[in-house]
């Protein structure tokens, strides 16, 4: 039963005491985020991790967060991901195997190795190939917290952009530094060339891959115009991985830490509409309802990451009983060589931001 297992999680917890760190994102579920030693967004959790001295950081999140862990951390501390299947559908929209053909063809189009004009910016949702990518040709990791300081220190350096996986993200964060929209093109990898001709890439400025968040995608403009329509005073505030549109109608954008820290230090009695994952805004609802904060959820269906989602309280319990045991399950190990490179780009982010 859920009560049995709760038990067991408690227990194991107990009998490893601080050998095992349980890093949670904010958009796990509630029976699980009950366990956690520490929260954050994306960028929190990796340093985070890299601060930790735990034997094992068990990590409530999807595989490239455990990725991450992995790799900031010393080779005798394990990253493990109770389940191996949570993994991130926008980080699956790109792979190493298509950004290098992308690197191909912007050769062709440009004329000479893309790597004197463009820096390429993986967000850090995406495999840890794709940092290493980025690592090798003095390119940088972002996260949604993160990203315009990364913007602007990769355009002191070279003319362009290639930004992947989430279109959205990049688009928004040009956008708020001040790159017009049509020097922004979406390249799909789907398509010779990106469906670009070789004019499109000579101007563009930011080329954003094409791939989105499954669960932001889900919000529009006109459930924050029924809300405004209904709550005039209400606020708005958006995750960055929502479409453009959506973007440019809420008051407040930013990343999962962001949005909690802004709720939780409105004043009393105000009222928030929330696009980002269900999980997050519930638990905020309830954590801010005693001050008379009222908190709702973009969309009127039901958008959940159901990959997060995995990461229940029965893979938990099972990781945690194993570890006891000594049984190591689900580590997450990225390769030597990767991980040098991939370091390198994350690293960069690190110091930028
Ligand atoms: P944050 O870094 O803002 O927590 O975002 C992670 C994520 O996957 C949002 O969908
Ligand atoms: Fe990936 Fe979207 Fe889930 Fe975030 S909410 S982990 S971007 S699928």
């Amino acid at each position: 039963s859920d009560e049995a297992c709760q038990e067991l999680i408690n227990a194991a917890r107990k009998q490893l005491g601080s050998r095992a760190v349980l890093l949670c994102h904010h958009y796990q579920r509630a029976d699980v985020y009950q366990h956690a030693d520490l929260t954050g967004d994306s960028l929190k959790l990796s340093r985070l991790a890299s601060q930790t001295d735990a034997e094992y950081i068990v990590f409530c999140g999807v595989h490239f967060m455990a990725e991450v862990a992995d790799m900031m951390t010393k080779p005798n501390q394990t990253a493990i991901l109770p389940d191996l299947a949570a993994g991130c559908s926008m980080a699956d929209m790109a792979n190493l195997t298509k950004v290098e053909r992308c690197w191909r063809e912007l050769t062709a189009a440009l004329g000479e190795d893309p790597a004197n004009q463009v820096t390429p910016i993986t967000y850090i949702n995406s495999a840890a190939d794709l940092k290493a990518f980025c690592g090798d040709r003095g390119g940088i990791v972002c996260t949604s917290s993160n990203a315009p300081v990364i913007l602007d220190w990769a355009l002191v350096r070279r003319p362009k952009i290639l930004f992947f996986p989430d279109q959205h993200l990049g688009r928004w964060t040009g956008h708020q530094r001040g790159i017009p929209l049509d020097e922004m093109v979406v390249w799909d990898p789907d398509q010779p060339r990106g469906g670009l001709t070789q004019e499109q890439i000579r101007n563009a400025k930011i080329l954003l891959w094409k791939g989105h968040c499954s669960v932001h995608q889900m919000f529009q403009p006109s459930h924050i115009a029924a809300f405004r329509a209904k709550h005039p005073e209400g606020k708005v505030i958006s995750h960055p991985e929502c479409s453009f549109e959506v973007c440019a109608a809420s008051d407040y954008i930013g990343s999962t830490e962001y949005i909690v820290k802004i709720i939780k230090e409105a004043p009393a009695g105000t009222r928030w509409l929330v696009g980002t994952e269900l999980n997050l805004v519930e638990r905020l609802a309830r954590e801010v309802a005693p001050e008379g904060k009222i908190v709702q959820f973009m969309s009127p269906t039901v958008c959940m990451c159901s990959t997060m989602q995995r990461i229940d309280p029965q893979h938990l319990a099972w990781t945690l009983e194993n570890l006891v045991d000594g049984n190591v399950v689900n580590a997450i190990r990225v390769p030597e060589k990767e991980t040098a490179s991939a370091r390198l780009a994350m690293e960069r982010m690190l110091e930028v931001s």
